[in-house]
């Protein structure tokens, strides 16, 4: 049996390593019952109707039936204002057969409901105000027409597609079900069967943005980060539908990993949102009028709008209730704010987790994962955390320990921990099915796993065999689970050791497209199909608050493969198994920069590319564009071999030390993005249209990230490359320094810059102030006391500004007011240090150095003041052929104000 199951397990793993994605595992949506039913609804044919007779007036929402005029249904349709321009519209079934689900994680909260009033009221018409905004219903077709400052911005159900199948009992007759589609009631895919024992109960509806120029978000896709117009050419809608896909394929539409049903529709004027929240497979057709598509034109005669862009979005989900909300915007940077009110932010993370990640499927024992680290300390380069896969439990049992690798996990945590460094090792969310092995013995005894429609426990094959799921809709499994992370249970781990949960789309290879039948039932009776997208979410919402139940003071951190809307609040994610090719290392700015927009600013990718052996070239351009991207972390499968930075000549390891000293040198950068994004919901990285939404040229631009607003990186992507072309925004008012010999270029579009091997290309945008730290350290935790240099790169007008945000970088004690928050300002030839909120830290850090980049000529040095040091003379000289002005040592703190005047 044991050999049986690793040759199964073998030839899973030895498969990938040599193809590519077998799409027949997968779905296309012709293949699946419900898109085909969905799709197949024709324009200007919408059967449904408001009542406004039954119209029900509050202070902030209205409430009314809405008809299926055919089958003679009654759905409740309801629209509410919420605070920060949200419209929120919802439609359920007014006497349903069976509850629809509500997703029970995505927001964070109760949403804050804020004053709607109408204006206008007829039989057939209904006006209503929130704010700026307006909102146009209409009876008969049923459609909602939204308008920002009298611009009408977005039409819902313009094209009539909305549908909403209520449960109802199978019809009898051969003849009826004949007219039905095959797979209404039940359906096969595969060798699989899906027994549908409610029938069918899909909902769908169309979106139309008037005026858009391009549609973005949806994650998880390995596409451009603009959305293409699906339906032709072959390109199936964007399916969101938590899978675990061998070998991904690139620019495809295809489910993966993650699933966050938002979308933005984009034009210099506007930028409107629409999230779509439900957690049941979904698929989403995208018809962009700039591609030539004649059913976009369709909304300019419903709506009567003589605008000639225009961006349709038809959502199409499973299962679940339609519960849209409409992101009025107006800018991208407003639009993102909105659907963080809803969903929520990335909670501060703890410093080291910014820092460098090493890691490999596997490190084989306990001197592995030592000597690895003494082998980055004595080549000088920098790692802050070691990374232990699968093979460190007892036959992928987790909670346990190999006793023959592993006997003595505490001393190897401990050693590794007292230089600062911290271990993060894997807990995935299937149980192997081995009696004695504690945890399948209590989920048996106690009722803790998923079912089958039968209402025995789910088996499926997993890393360790057969295994079993939790079901973490069970509000007594998250109990039990959470308790698993205690110190007292998980033996030989500190609070030093995070988790990475993986494998929990979930992954099931024996399962329909590698994941649980959707006939399965989770706790409370609701079938897999209706939570599947959010089973990730409730992963690792139950880690994040074992870690905290393990530690109340220590900031979590957890990685997480499946995400859906909301997981932010508690993990970062990765892109999984991309592979070693130049394309995926591209692929990697456009897919995390999606999930920012999407409210998942913790991103990264398998730097390095997890299958197959990238060479030294690739490993090089990898290291140096990873360093841009929030998630920093070397991954690899177990077939590769080792990659370790160490390993290489000595050229590679020179490049590769400085790519890690770059990022090493940026972390109160990062840090402080992080902070910012949980107080105002900024997406922590940013594609040029978020921050230069008036710019046409930027809007496909997805080969550089900004990192907040300061840092502008751009990815080389080629093999063999000697020049790149880098998109600069902006304008000839728009100054950018190359960051490495402070040259100065204007935002004037694409610009080719020269790249020897060494070249890492990353721009500071002129008007910024970057803090660094650019002493060189084997591990974040020894920069602690490290003093800063002050990156002040003029603009046009020789200002420029920045902030910077301290605190003990891993407690929750920030929330207490125990930070610093700092902005800087330079102007007059002057920069001047301002403490922003009443709150302190005792931090020991200082300014050792002040960097102007396209200083003023002429100065002869500079003049600190502040409160405890008086007025210093600081010296000053040029360096960089004159284009940089070098100030030296002005030893303030941090936590006093001060100013530093040129003369
Ligand atoms: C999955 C993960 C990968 C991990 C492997 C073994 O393929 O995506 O990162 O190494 O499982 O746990």
């Amino acid at each position: 049996m044991a050999l049986l199951l690793r040759c199964f397990l073998f030839s899973i793993i030895c498969s990938f390593c040599i193809q590519a994605v077998d799409k027949n595992n997968f779905k296309t949506c012709d293949q699946s019952s419900f898109c085909r039913r969905l799709r197949a609804a024709k324009p200007g044919e919408s059967k449904y109707e408001l009542d406004l007779s039954s119209l029900q007036v509050s202070d902030h929402s209205i409430e009314s039936v809405l008809l299926n005029t055919e089958a003679g249904i009654q759905l409740k349709w309801s629209l509410t204002a919420l605070n920060g321009n949200i419209f929120r519209i919802q439609v359920d079934e007014a006497s349903p057969l069976y509850p629809r689900y509500r997703p029970q994680l995505a927001l964070n909260g109760e949403t804050q409901v804020a004053k709607l009033e109408i204006v206008d009221r007829n039989k057939d018409i209904v006006t209503v105000q929130h704010g700026h905004n307006r909102a146009i219903i209409q009876a008969r077709p049923f459609k909602i027409e939204f308008f920002n400052d009298d611009v009408l911005v977005s039409v819902v159900n313009g094209r009539g597609l909305f549908t909403f199948e209520h449960y109802r009992k199978r019809a009898e007759g051969e003849e009826s079900q004949a007219q039905e589609d095959p797979g209404a009631w039940e359906e096969n895919f595969k060798s699989h069967h899906d027994s549908k024992p409610k029938g069918p109960s899909a909902v769908g509806l169309d979106i139309s943005f008037p005026g858009a120029l391009r549609a973005y978000g949806l994650p998880e896709h390995a596409d451009k980060l603009a959305l293409r117009t699906t339906g032709q050419g072959g390109i199936d809608p964007y399916r969101l539908y938590n899978l675990d896909v061998f070998e991904y394929e690139l620019e495809s539409t295809m489910a993966i990993y993650g699933a966050v049903p938002v979308v933005y529709a984009h034009s210099p004027q506007k930028t409107v949102g629409a999230f779509w929240h439900n957690a049941a497979e979904t698929w989403v057709d995208i018809n962009n009028s700039k591609d030539g598509n004649v059913m976009s034109s369709l909304v300019n005669l419903v709506s009567g709008s003589k605008s000639e862009n225009n961006v349709d979005v038809h959502f199409m989900s499973e299962s679940g209730i339609v519960d849209l909300f409409i992101l009025m915007g107006p800018t991208p940077k407003e639009t993102v704010r909105q659907y963080a009110t809803l969903t929520g932010v990335a909670p501060l993370p703890q410093y080291f987790t910014l820092a460098y990640h090493q890691c490999r499927w596997n490190y084989n024992d306990e001197d592995d994962v030592t000597t690895v680290v003494d082998n980055f300390d004595s080549h000088n380069m920098p790692v802050d955390v070691m990374w232990l896969d699968i093979e460190y439990t007892d036959g992928k049992k987790y909670f346990t320990w190999d006793p023959i690798k592993f006997p003595h996990p505490d001393v190897m945590i401990n050693n590794l921990t007292s230089t600062g460094r911290k271990l993060v090792v894997i807990i995935d969310p299937h149980i192997k099915r081995e009696s004695g092995y504690f945890l399948h013995e209590d989920a048996l005894a106690n009722d803790y796993y998923v079912k089958t429609k039968d209402g025995s426990v789910y088996e499926g094959w997993c890393w360790p065999g057969s295994s079993s799921y939790l079901d973490f809709y069970d509000p007594k499994t998250v109990d039990y689970y959470k308790g698993l992370y205690g110190l007292d249970k998980f033996r030989g781990t500190t609070n030093d050791v995070f988790i990475w949960n993986d494998m929990n789309e979930p992954s099931v290879f024996n399962g329909p497209e590698v994941t649980m039948p959707k006939d399965c039932l989770h706790h409370g009776g609701w079938e897999h199909r209706d939570v599947h997208n959010e089973y990730p979410l409730a992963h690792a919402a139950a880690t994040f608050e074992g870690l905290i139940q393990r530690s109340s003071t220590r900031r979590p951190f957890i990685l997480t493969r499946g995400h859906f809307a909301g997981s932010q609040r508690v993990a970062a994610i990765w892109t999984g198994d991309n592979a070693a090719e130049w394309s995926h290392l591209a692929a990697s700015y456009p897919m995390c920069l999606s999930e920012a927009l999407a409210g998942i600013s913790f991103c990264g990718a398998d730097v390095g590319g997890f299958f197959n052996n990238p060479d030294v070239e690739l490993l090089q351009r990898w290291y140096q564009a990873g360093i841009w991207l929030p998630f920093f972390r070397a991954h690899a499968h177990i077939d590769t071999r080792r990659r370790e930075p160490y390993l290489f000549d000595e050229d590679v390891r020179n490049r590769i030390r400085t790519a890690l000293r770059l990022r090493y040198a940026h972390l109160p950068l990062w840090y402080t993005l992080f902070w910012e994004h949980e107080t105002f919901g900024d997406p922590v990285i940013r594609p040029l249209f978020y921050q230069y939404p008036e710019d046409l040229d930027s809007l496909d631009v997805d080969n550089v990230v900004l990192v907040g607003d300061a840092v502008l990186a751009r990815a080389v992507a080629d093999a063999r490359a000697t020049t790149v072309s880098v998109y600069l925004p902006g304008g000839q008012d728009e100054y950018w320094y190359d960051m490495e010999d402070f040259k100065q270029y204007h935002g004037t579009g694409n610009h080719n810059i020269p790249v020897s091997l060494d070249k890492i290309v990353a721009f500071y945008r002129g008007g910024s102030i970057v803090p660094r730290k650019d002493r060189p350290r084997r591990a974040s935790a020894m920069m602690r006391n490290d003093p800063f240099t002050l990156y002040v790169a003029l603009d046009n007008k020789k200002t420029a500004s920045g902030t910077l945000f301290v605190d003990d970088n891993e407690s929750f004690e920030y929330r207490n007011k125990k930070y610093i928050y700092l902005s800087f300002s330079f102007k007059d030839n002057t920069l001047t240090s301002t403490l922003m909120d009443k709150t302190d830290y005792p931090s020991k850090e200082w300014v050792e150095r002040v960097v102007i980049l396209g200083p003023p000529s002429g100065v002869k040095g500079a003049r600190l003041n502040s409160k405890s040091l008086g007025t210093v003379e600081l010296e000053t000289s040029y360096g960089n052929e004159d284009r940089s002005l070098i100030i030296r040592k002005p030893g303030v703190s941090i936590r006093e104000p001060f100013t530093i005047k040129l003369y």
